[in-house]
C-alpha cells in the first residue's frame, strides 16, 4: 500500500534577536493603550531603525517559510503587506481561538517573554472541521493540540487559516508581536 499525507499544516519556528528593540518599545509606545488589528493598529508604519531592522527580521523570516512551503519568494509575488500589532501585555492577558482570515502567513514574534510559569502558552489546533468526530482516543496523536511556552526570541510561523488560541497569562509583562503578511499576486 502507499501512503499519502495530504494538507500539511507546518508550523516553522526559530530564533531572533533585535538589540535595542525592548527599550525603544517602552520609550515610544504605551504598552497600556495600544491600538490592536481591529481599530487599525500596525506598529509597522513605524519607521524608526529599530522597527526597520525588525521588519528586515519579519520579512526574511516569513520569506523562508514561503519558499519551504512553496518553493516560491515574496518578491515573486507583484506586492505585499505586512501588518503587526502588539499584545500580550497585562495581568490575565488571554485570546479565544481565532485565526488570521485574509492573511496569506502569520507570525507571532516574541520581544520579551521572560516568565515561563505564568500561563500564556500559545496553543495551535488541528484546522480540520471535525475531523476527530467519533474517533476514540487511541487516534488523539493524528488530532493533537499544540501548546507551545514561549521564550524571549523565539518566533513562530503558521498558514493564516490556522486556528490558535492563548492561555490565560498570569504575569505582567510580555511583549509579542502577531504580524500578518497578506501577498498580490496582481493582474
Ligand atoms: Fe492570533
Amino acid at each position: 500500500m502507499d501512503f499519502l499525507n495530504m494538507w500539511p499544516t507546518t508550523i516553522g519556528s526559530g530564533k531572533f534577536n533585535t538589540d535595542g528593540l525592548i527599550e525603544y518599545i517602552f520609550a515610544n509606545y504605551d504598552l497600556n493603550n495600544m491600538e490592536g488589528e481591529v481599530n487599525g493598529g500596525n506598529i509597522f508604519k513605524d519607521n524608526s531603525d529599530e522597527m526597520n531592522k525588525f521588519k528586515d527580521i519579519v520579512y526574511n523570516s516569513f520569506d523562508s517559510y514561503l519558499y519551504a512551503s512553496i518553493g516560491k519568494h515574496i518578491k515573486d509575488y507583484k506586492a505585499h503587506e505586512m501588518k503587526a500589532w502588539i499584545t500580550g501585555h497585562g495581568k490575565d492577558y488571554n485570546m479565544t481561538i481565532h485565526n488570521h482570515s485574509g492573511a496569506h502567513l502569520s507570525g507571532v514574534f516574541y520581544i520579551l517573554a521572560e516568565d515561563q510559569n505564568s500561563g500564556g502558552d500559545i496553543v495551535f489546533s488541528d484546522p480540520r472541521t471535525n475531523a476527530n468526530r467519533g474517533y476514540d482516543d487511541w487516534w488523539n496523536d493524528v488530532f493533537d493540540k499544540k501548546s507551545v511556552t514561549p521564550r524571549t526570541g523565539d518566533f513562530m510561523i503558521f498558514p493564516s487559516f490556522t486556528y490558535h488560541h492563548v492561555n490565560p497569562y498570569y504575569s505582567s509583562l510580555r511583549i509579542c508581536v502577531p504580524v500578518d503578511l497578506y501577498l498580490y499576486r496582481g493582474g
